[in-house]
């Protein structure tokens, strides 16, 4: 799949998009404009409002309203990684290091403060916003809980493949439906294609943060994050519950995964194992489930160049490296 190509066949409607970004941040406050501007010189693979895009067209033509709520999404997008950052203490991220590394958790929580804040506003000024902002709210309330979830789970140390898929469906793909069903509502789609771009959504974006969490632990370089972080962070992913199935003693797997931080060893033990005992395979074969299902939920659309490119983003997670 091509990026390129994608936004080549959006056309102008991608450059009026990437306008609406760039201007709803405007701020008079000399140091909060010059970091946006810096945030905004470091794009990201900008998936959120190609799917917003692709599924406006999918159903009809974009409007006004389906630019807007892809300039929402990649904002809000944005203000998450912030405030992930800091949850997370990571330093690096599209290859640069992070606004909590440059300027402090502190300043970084209030810019993603801002960049929340500015993607609400972005999203109330469509003429469809009544029936949207439930979506986005909801889409809020899902991120917190999916956060504070994995922070609960990190120190129970008991984390199921039903708190695993709630946390993923919350922290990723419920952003994920609010960009693609949003979208889809501007251009007045029917309540039965709602219903399948939402599948598609949650196929989606479930699929795309169990391929993230594979590539912490088999990504490298490219992935301009750092690799490793989710078992320094005590966070059981599938990969790791996929190892833990076929394990002789799991209980002491999870004890491990909790003295990490303290235990000489220990992080280089848990990578062998979740490699040995084939975690990666468990959790790739779920993947290809989910993209599957994916494609499946696209099934009630006639075929088009928009839903053949919505396809090709979901089978793009088999083989992504960044
Ligand atoms: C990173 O999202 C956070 C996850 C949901 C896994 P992306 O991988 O879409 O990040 P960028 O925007 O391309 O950097
Ligand atoms: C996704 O989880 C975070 C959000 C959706 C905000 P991760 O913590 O795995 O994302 P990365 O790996 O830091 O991008
Ligand atoms: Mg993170
Ligand atoms: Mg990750």
């Amino acid at each position: 799949m091509s990026t390129l190509e994608i936004i080549d066949y959006l056309g102008p409607d991608w450059t009026r998009c990437r306008e609406l970004i760039r201007q709803s941040l405007h701020t008079d406050v000399g140091l909060l404009e010059k970091t946006n501007e810096m945030l905004l010189s470091r794009t990201g693979k900008q998936l959120r409002p190609i799917l917003s895009l692709l599924s406006a067209r999918l159903v009809s033509q974009p409007n006004e309203d389906s630019l807007r709520l892809a300039a929402s999404a990649e904002i809000l997008h944005n203000a998450t990684l912030m405030h992930d950052d800091v949850a997370d203490e990571s330093k690096e991220r599209r290859g640069a290091p992070t606004l909590s590394a440059l300027l402090g958790p502190n300043a970084a929580v209030l810019v993603g403060d801002y960049w929340l804040a500015r993607a609400v506003e972005m999203v109330l000024s469509t003429s469809c916003f009544e029936k949207v902002i439930p979506l986005f709210s909801r889409t809020l309330t899902d991120l917190a809980e999916g956060e504070m979830l994995q922070l609960e789970k990190a120190s129970s140390l008991d984390t199921c493949e039903e708190d695993y898929l709630r946390i993923i469906f919350c922290k990723t793909a419920s952003l994920f439906v609010a960009s693609v069903k949003g979208a889809a509502i501007s251009v007045s789609a029917s309540p039965a294609q709602l219903e399948a771009v939402e599948q598609y959504a949650k196929a989606l974006g479930i699929a795309f943060q169990i391929k993230d969490d594979i590539l912490d632990y088999t990504g490298d370089k490219r992935l301009g994050k750092p690799v490793g972080v989710d078992l320094k962070e005590k966070k059981i992913t599938l990969p790791l519950l996929g190892a833990l199935r076929n394990a002789d003693a799991p209980k002491e797997i999870r004890e491990m995964v909790g003295r990490i931080d303290k235990q000489e060893g220990a992080y280089e033990q848990l990578m062998a194992f979740v490699h040995e005992g084939g975690g990666i395979e468990y959790a790739t074969r779920q993947l290809d489930a989910w993209i599957q299902k994916a494609e499946r939920a696209l099934d009630v659309f006639p075929d088009s160049q928009a839903k053949t490119f919505l396809i090709e983003i979901a089978y793009y997670n088999s083989s992504r490296t960044i």
